[in-house]
């Protein structure tokens, strides 16, 4: 029961990585507020885990949406001890000349400037716990360059560079910042990446592209989401785990 007590802000919990993270927690005693912008989703996530979850339509590219999430958890729960910044989106597979600027600005406004600003507005509530930790769902993707996920790759890697430049201002606080780099997994976003196309043969393929030989599951990123949240990563900050199998050597 590591997180016995503590309240975890989930954002993107409807559903895939996020989803299981909050079960998780929940599993091990925590409180978490689902901040999910499928308002269908969100509700069946928070129904699902009764009384120790909550809530809260949020777009995290909204600042004010993202600002009422945080304040949910002090008010619902009575603090916030762990922020995790998950929800993220991309492109349809396409080359680079193609991408238009409203597709670059939304990925962008999700994957990085989002976690900028809910870290930002989360911060006064982790300082009035004592510290805590935020964790940022990047991916492989921001290591390892595929072609036609130009505008998502890029996001990606931004988000384990901002992880590196929020760590630094907020370990004064005792505020830990880490990132996880998940390789394809099969969630809400799979088709996404792959095209709609993505059979079994396909899929045998990416496996054998993948040094441990399989895709990732929404149970081994949520493993490295509550690890890097815990006490056990005490003395982590500003790194960010492969959960690739190897895909990114
Ligand atoms: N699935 C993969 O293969 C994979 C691999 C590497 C990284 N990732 C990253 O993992 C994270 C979680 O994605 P997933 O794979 O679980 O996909 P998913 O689509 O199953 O879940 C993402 C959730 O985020 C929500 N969301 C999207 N935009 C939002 C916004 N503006 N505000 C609030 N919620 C929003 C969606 O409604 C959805 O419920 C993302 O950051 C994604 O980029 C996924």
């Amino acid at each position: 029961m590591r997180f016995q007590g503590k309240v975890a802000l989930i954002t993107g919990a409807g559903s895939g990585f996020g989803e299981v993270s909050a079960r998780r927690f929940v599993q091990e005693g925590g409180r978490v507020i689902i901040a999910e912008m499928n308002a269908a989703a969100g509700e069946r996530v928070a129904s699902e885990l009764g009384a120790a979850a909550c809530f809260i339509r949020t777009d995290v590219t909204v600042d004010d949406q993202f600002e009422a999430a945080v304040r949910a958890a002090t008010s619902t729960f009575g603090r916030l001890d762990v922020l995790v910044n998950n929800a993220g989106v991309s492109h349809d597979l396409k080359p680079f000349e193609q991408i238009s600027s409203a597709e670059f600005d939304r990925v962008f406004a999700v994957n990085v400037r989002a976690i900028m600003r809910g870290s930002a507005f989360a911060l006064p509530a982790l300082k009035a716990a004592g510290g805590g930790a935020v964790i940022n769902i990047c991916s492989v993707g921001g290591i390892r360059i595929r072609p036609n996920l130009a505008a998502y790759n890029v996001s990606k890697a931004a988000a384990i560079a901002m992880t590196k430049a929020l760590a630094l201002e907020m370990a004064p606080y005792k505020i830990r910042v880490c990132g996880i780099n998940p390789t394809l997994a099969e969630t809400g976003l799979t088709a996404t990446f792959v095209g709609s196309e993505f059979d079994d043969a396909k899929k045998r393929a990416f496996e054998s592209g993948v040094p441990l030989g399989r895709m990732a599951t929404a149970n081994d990123v949520a493993n490295a989401v509550l690890f890097l949240a815990s006490d056990d990563a005490g003395m982590t900050t500003g790194s960010c785990i492969d959960v690739d199998g190897g895909r990114g050597l």
